[in-house]
């Protein structure tokens, strides 16, 4: 099993591949954020797990932040991104990534806090994002749903529901990606883990759509998508 940072190095060059296979669902999550604040001044714009830049350059072509930068620990991943000006490529992971920074845009897309490795961790990252947003700022960020019954499947989901109404754990959302010896741990969350890492924080959930792996359109109940989330100061 690769950690994160080999996993991503080993498919990078096949990553633009993959994201195709999902273009409606990341198109419908790029399309939310950029209608949002089309018109909005921005200083300051963060991507975190970037990868390879592809969905960062167009929110900075359509938003034309002042400044912007992408971090990602895959180095192979950020090779594949075209410089543009006032960039800057941080190759950390976010939490070893050091700024003085306020962001009055972060981003966070496709179940990057999925390959954080522990709760406690995942907590951690919510604690950064709270220094790191600007009051005012606005904070995006997508993970997979394992209550999503279209995507997983009833039988799947009805496993997953079961084992944490009867044995809570935060293994209950350990799960595997990739094949043969390209594969890693990720975590996917089920519809209440996030409110459970803003509590106590200055940040609160404004938002969350449902948004159906396949086509990308927002749906009325967690069990038809993934889960797509605006956070803001409180
Ligand atoms: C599924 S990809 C998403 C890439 C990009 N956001 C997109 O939507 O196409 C997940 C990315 O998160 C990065 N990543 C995972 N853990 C990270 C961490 N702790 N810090 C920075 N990047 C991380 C991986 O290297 C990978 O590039």
């Amino acid at each position: 099993m690769l950690d994160s940072k080999k996993y991503y190095n080993v498919i990078a060059k096949d990553y633009t591949l993959i994201s195709k296979e999902r273009i409606n669902y990341l198109n419908a999550v790029d399309d939310i954020i950029i209608s949002e604040n089309k018109n909005k001044k921005i200083n300051n714009y963060l991507d975190i797990g970037s990868g390879d830049g592809r969905r960062s350059l167009k929110m900075i072509n359509s938003l034309n932040p002042l400044n912007s930068t992408l971090v990602d620990d895959s180095s192979k991943m950020l090779e594949q991104i075209k410089s543009v000006k006032n960039l800057t490529i941080a190759n950390n992971s976010f939490f070893d990534y050091k700024t003085d920074r306020k962001f009055d845009l972060i981003t966070c897309l496709w179940n990057v806090i999925g390959h954080i490795n522990s709760n406690t961790l995942r907590k951690q990252f919510f604690q950064i994002i709270e220094k790191r947003l600007n009051s005012g700022g606005v904070f995006y960020l997508d993970v997979n749903n394992r209550y999503n019954i279209t995507h997983y499947g009833y039988s799947n989901v009805m496993k997953n529901l079961k084992i944490d109404f009867l044995s809570p754990s935060d293994n209950n959302g350990v799960f595997h990606i990739g094949e043969g010896d390209k594969k890693t741990k990720v975590f996917i969350h089920n519809p209440f883990d996030l409110t459970s890492y803003v509590k106590n924080l200055n940040l609160e959930i404004q938002k969350t759509w449902f948004l159906d792996y396949n086509t990308g359109e927002i749906k009325d109940t967690f069990f038809e998508g993934q889960l797509f989330y605006k956070i803001t100061n409180k």
